[in-house]
């Protein structure tokens, strides 16, 4: 029988290409998801790329009733990988009750399930953020956590704190966060991709919007850093290769292969890429251009952050694949595919 994992969020952007690469790997997958941030039609391109259309349940996990109701209803998860959560750092400042409510209780209401239903294993999503800007580069597993920038890069530290402090009372429990980089990209086949609800905050959704009309102009947001050309240095992960890293990780946790029941690994390539290089990058891998302009810096953005992978390389056995050209390509193919109506 397929070992049953709970998508927690598997509509969404990541969760969803996680979803892809677990029943490519021969996983029975559940879709926990109360659409907010993501559409129905996502099962649609799972099932296209993979042949499979996973089980979808609508619930809000944040929600104590709901969570208790659903996990009745599957006895028999091995493991959550556990992506719902809100994710925007500017509307996390604007309402952080909503931030602390929604992305706290939902943790706290699965690893209430988990001890309830002997459900020994979680893959939680955790961010870069909880490093702020790091004295020193690249980051490792042992850089120390600073304090949070914005209410959402809170919610990931506490997260952390929480699920480690969890595990350590209840031991028949595991967890892994992993710390994401910047995820970017789209499935090669074009059928999943990120699908973000109206401006974009991002820079990779707000160039492929540019290119194809829907904006105007790109903001880069400051060119007087310190860094070589003065753009803000990032490590951007293909959104494939990152979904490839919660297989590894689920695979470490089912066969008892964790050092100690709680574990983080940075996911992230090992390199860092200026603004202006993701738009030299973009334009050399499509042959569009980025119309752009170079604009007042962004308050609350860290000047560079880039992984020291070799942690993860080492113990995981995973390490990211795809050139950082190829990974554009697959930016752009997406947004070609998706109708303009759509992201309106
Ligand atoms: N940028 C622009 N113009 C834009 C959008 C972004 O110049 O229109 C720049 C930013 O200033 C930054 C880089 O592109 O230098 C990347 O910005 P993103 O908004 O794409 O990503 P961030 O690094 O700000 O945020 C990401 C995740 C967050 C996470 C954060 C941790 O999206 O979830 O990393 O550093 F909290």
């Amino acid at each position: 029988m397929k070992k049953q994992i709970l998508v927690a969020g598997g509509t969404g952007y990541i969760g969803s290409h996680t979803a892809v690469e677990l029943q490519n790997n021969g996983f029975e997958v559940i879709i926990a998801d109360n659409l907010s941030n993501s559409k129905i039609e996502v099962l649609d391109g799972i099932e296209s790329i993979t042949g499979i259309r996973p089980i979808f349940e609508k619930v809000d996990l944040s929600v104590i009733e709901e969570t208790e109701a659903f996990f009745k209803k599957y006895p028999n998860l091995e493991a959550i990988i556990h992506f719902a959560a809100n994710k925007a750092v500017g509307e996390s400042v604007a309402k952080p009750l909503m931030y602390y409510r929604n992305n706290l209780n939902s943790l706290m209401n699965m690893l209430e399930a988990m001890k309830e239903h002997n459900i020994p294993n979680l893959v939680f999503s955790s961010s870069c953020t909880v490093y702020g800007q790091p004295d020193k580069l690249p980051v490792t597993e042992s850089t120390p956590r600073k304090e949070a920038e914005s209410p959402y890069g809170n919610t990931k530290s506490i997260s952390e704190d929480i699920i480690r402090d969890t595990v350590k009372a209840h031991p028949n429990l595991n967890g892994i966060a992993l710390r994401y980089f910047n995820p970017i990209g789209a499935h090669p086949s074009a059928k999943i991709g990120e699908l973000p609800l109206g401006v974009p905050n991002n820079l990779i959704p707000f160039i492929t919007q540019t290119v194809a009309g829907i904006r105007q102009e790109l903001s880069v947001f400051g060119d007087d850093y310190n860094t070589p050309d003065g753009s803000c240095i990032r490590d951007y992960i293909n959104v494939v290769d990152l979904a490839k890293a919660h297989v590894v990780a689920i695979e470490r946790l089912l066969m008892n292969k964790q050092n100690s029941n709680y574990e983080y690994f940075n996911v992230g390539t090992g390199e860092g890429v200026s603004v202006l290089e993701i738009i030299e990058g973009f334009e050399r891998s499509t042959g569009e251009k980025v119309p752009h302009k170079i604009v007042a810096r962004r308050p609350g953005d860290v000047e560079q952050i880039y992984a020291d992978t070799s942690f993860a390389n080492k113990s995981l056995g995973w390490k990211s694949e795809s050139t950082l050209d190829d990974t554009l390509l697959s930016a752009w193919k997406w947004q070609e595919n998706l109708k303009k109506e759509e992201v309106k």
